[in-house]
């Protein structure tokens, strides 16, 4: 059966971003492929982490994971420092992965910013630990947000030029699942930034523990312009938003963008049903569908969470299966690199 790998970082406020982007998109894949979910805290580090905040972050994403749907007896939940393979793959790539290749990387771009000097060299080389992450499974689907495909397009090439330079055929084709543009979440407060963990106003983002008084706070001060909502004659024939015709409205867009994922509808379709509603309805009508989407999952997650000893079970399980899976792809990789194994 065909793999799938996906990682979460535990950076903490899990929002609706990562659950409509992400996490949701999980839960159905792991019914046809064989798959496996981590929690990438080696990820996390690449930037500084308060040591006291990341056990119960990793516990957050994993009973995130749980409470959408994913049944950790059909898909591998671990988190990555358990699995000291991901570390040992990850140096390998280390010396197969260009400079110039990692220099392309927008996302360290963004995420050094100008102190680039002072950005950790783990966060340059975050890219083969994710290839690592993927190839040490042979994974060949990785269902991920937009910003993460030039990750995807430099595991591909570092997995093309192991097999080469060592004359071998140990890694798959990896085939982005790039999940679609409907599930880039805004941020409530400026349609034109995403919504981010690290946005300092709270009412930017819908984290997946919000209760029903939270959610509807949120919604109703969320930015709106005073039109109406627009009708599916702004759209293009495949139903899509101009890009143009977004940036006129990024809020409303984002918010009717919001309402056709959680109901799981096409935007088209949704646009055409509340085509010159005004935003006070839209957005009562919006917080009844994200409450009544969101609840049970937030409330299952606390309950989670109050368990740790369950959650930590279930990463040690998962833990020991993947390393079980990951040992002789390690070996075949030392063998074709020609160290020693006595
Ligand atoms: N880089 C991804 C992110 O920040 C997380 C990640 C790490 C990942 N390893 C991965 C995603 C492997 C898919 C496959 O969102």
């Amino acid at each position: 059966m065909a793999r799938v790998f996906s990682g979460v970082q535990p950076t903490g406020n899990l929002h609706l971003g990562n659950y409509l982007g992400a996490i949701r998109n999980f839960v159905p894949l792991q019914d046809s492929y064989d798959s496996l979910y981590c929690v990438v805290d080696m990820h996390a580090v690449t930037v500084w982490q308060d040591p006291a905040q990341m056990k119960t972050l990793t516990r957050e994403v994993t009973a995130a994971y749980l409470a959408a749907g994913i049944d950790p007896k059909k898909a591998i939940v671990f988190n990555q420092s358990q699995v000291a393979a991901h570390a040992e793959l990850a140096w390998i790539f280390n010396c197969v992965a260009r400079l110039g290749w990692l220099n392309r990387m927008t996302q360290f771009k963004d995420k050094a910013g100008k102190n680039r000097e002072k950005a950790s060299a783990g966060l340059y080389v975050y890219p083969n630990l994710m290839a690592a992450d993927i190839l040490l499974y042979k994974a060949t689907h990785v269902p991920v947000g937009e910003d993460q495909k030039q990750h995807l397009e430099l595991a591909h090439d570092i997995a093309q030029k192991f097999n080469h330079d060592y004359a071998v055929e140990i890694f798959p084709q990896i085939e982005p699942l790039v999940l679609g543009s409907a599930t880039r979440v805004m941020s409530l407060r400026d349609g034109k930034k995403k919504m981010s963990k690290s946005d300092p106003s709270d009412m930017s983002r819908i984290v997946m523990t919000d209760g029903p008084d939270e959610i509807a706070k949120k919604i109703r001060k969320a930015t709106t312009d005073p039109n109406a909502l627009p009708g599916v004659e702004v759209l293009t024939e495949k139903g899509e938003v101009p890009d143009e015709t977004r940036a006129e409205r990024p809020e409303c867009w984002n918010l009717l963008g919001i309402y056709a994922a959680l109901a799981e509808r096409a935007l088209s379709d949704v646009v055409a049903e509340r085509a010159g509603q005004q935003f006070s309805a839209f957005k009562k009508a919006l917080t009844e569908l994200a409450v009544e989407q969101l609840g049970p999952v937030g409330t299952e997650m606390k309950r989670l969470m109050n368990d740790p000893g369950y959650i930590d079970s279930v990463l040690a399980d998962g833990a020991a299966r993947a390393r079980a899976l990951a040992g002789p792809v390690l070996a075949e990789v030392y063998d074709a690199v020609g160290f020693l194994r006595s």
